[in-house]
């Protein structure tokens, strides 16, 4: 079939590809080398990556979750550029910079919580997860966390021993950082204690206070983190009453709620941060990702008395003008270009459109989503539900080769997770779809 966007016209990876491949896998270490595809990107444009053989992509995947204002958006690069010709580097704890300061004005601004808040500033998500483990433990003085299975906090050593899932994350890096509990999370199409959602009452929440006789003392507990919509975890939104509940739990016990919307946040969810749909106010938001379109920077904010408990934070990189540069463009252009609108416009498409593959293709066990963050479940039969991993590979394979590019995600791999960027045009996205659809159906009848 045609297409206007997606244009495969070599083998896939193609030559340049395969040969820088063979010097990546000669020199760059075999973990860092992981890459879910064989091909290389030499540019990329709005919601189009083109590779190093000129093949076109559509791009589901943003990045994982980082161009939500689309690739190289002309008003983030030029805000960079307007920076690059002011200052680059000072190093912070050495001499301040305007737009760190600029930025941590704004996040109080944005982010949920009717309170006085401060922000700290680091360079990755992971950094971020660190940093605002360190702080709760220097506000509470106490040492434990609470986290959830499913999560995914990153790659340092805390990140991954907060981190939820085994397979490929947490193999051969132990022994872990002490003190951390585990609770499951609420991942009602697979439910943790086989109930149903309309009887089960909210399990997972008081599971997590029975705990505090069978686990962990309540009183030794700093900080409870969790993901409002599990990202890597394949894109499962926590009931809003067992947000709410987590945030009675953490008031009543003293412990600092933190939540981690580096995946979720900056619109993906059709608000600025999905929190927002329960109404919760976390004590410390953690932001990366999506904050900057595409520059290294992420944020701790919280409550200002939470915040100023910490001794000195920072590292020599942290709150990069350049970055920081590119994350107020980002702030200006959500208010400027009504980007949440858009998204909401989206959302319907992108829900007419699976419901159908849903109907029609018995591969598909689930889907959900809110916004423009959706999951496509894929399961080798609808009653049994057992993971259909390996087909979930097979048909990312199949899109890049029709030019498509969407990732994997969930504790069994087995989840399609859509994460387009969010200003990605009306056709590009049908496209899309009708690559995904085309592919599916294929692999639901071999
Ligand atoms: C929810 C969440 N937290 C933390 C991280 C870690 O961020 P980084 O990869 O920038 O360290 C990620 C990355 O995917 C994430 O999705």
């Amino acid at each position: 079939m045609k297409r206007k966007y997606a244009k495969v016209s070599t083998e896939i990876p193609g030559k340049n590809s395969t040969l820088l491949k063979k010097i990546g896998e000669k020199f760059v270490a075999s973990g860092s080398m992981y890459s879910m595809y064989p091909i290389i990107a030499a540019k990329s444009e709005g919601a189009i990556i083109t590779d190093v053989d000129g093949n076109e992509y559509i791009d589901f995947y943003a990045g994982v979750g980082v161009a939500n204002l689309g690739n190289r958006n002309p008003k983030v690069i030029d805000a960079v550029k307007k920076q690059l010709d002011k200052i680059v580097h000072t190093c912070f704890g050495a001499v301040m910079t305007e737009p760190f300061i600029r930025l941590a004005e704004k996040l109080a601004e944005i982010t949920p919580g009717n309170f006085e808040k401060k922000t700290a500033l680091f360079n990755s998500g992971s950094e971020a997860v660190d940093n605002a483990i360190k702080i709760a433990r220097a506000y509470t003085k106490r040492r434990a966390t609470i986290a959830f299975d499913g999560a995914f906090h990153g790659k340092t050593l805390l990140a991954t021993t907060l981190t939820g899932m085994v397979k490929g994350l947490k193999q051969g890096y132990g022994p872990y950082i002490s003190e951390v509990y585990r609770f499951p999370y609420p991942y009602c199409y697979r439910c943790p204690f086989s109930m149903k959602s309309t009887e089960c009452s909210l399990r997972c929440l008081k599971f997590i206070e029975e705990g505090f006789l069978t686990r962990v003392d309540a009183a030794d507990v700093a900080a409870l983190i969790l993901e409002p919509m599990l990202g890597d975890g394949g894109y499962i939104f926590a009931p809003d009453e067992f947000l709410t509940g987590l945030q009675k739990l953490c008031k009543k016990y003293g412990i600092v709620f933190i939540v981690d919307e580096i995946q979720s946040g900056f619109g993906r969810t059709g608000k600025l941060f999905a929190s927002e749909y329960s109404g919760i106010e976390p004590d410390m938001i953690l932001m990366s990702k999506s904050i900057s379109d595409g520059f290294p920077v992420s944020a701790v904010t919280g409550r200002k008395e939470i915040m100023d408990s910490a001794p000195i934070l920072g590292g020599t990189f942290v709150g990069h003008p350049v970055s920081c540069a590119a994350a107020l463009a980002v702030l200006d252009i959500f208010k400027e270009e009504n980007i949440l609108d858009e998204v909401k416009k989206k959302e319907k498409i992108i829900k007419e459109r699976l419901e159908e593959m849903y109907q029609n293709i018995s591969l598909i066990g689930n889907i959900d989503g809110k916004g423009m963050a959706w999951r496509i479940e894929l399961v080798k039969d609808r009653t049994t539900k057992e993971p259909a991993s390996e087909e979930a590979t097979l048909v990312c394979q199949e899109c890049l080769k029709k030019g498509l590019i969407i990732i994997k995600a969930g504790v069994y791999r087995n989840v399609l997770r859509f994460i387009a960027p969010l200003t990605i045009n009306i056709d590009q996205l049908n496209e899309g779809f009708d690559i995904l659809e085309e592919v599916l159906k294929k692999i639901n009848n071999d």
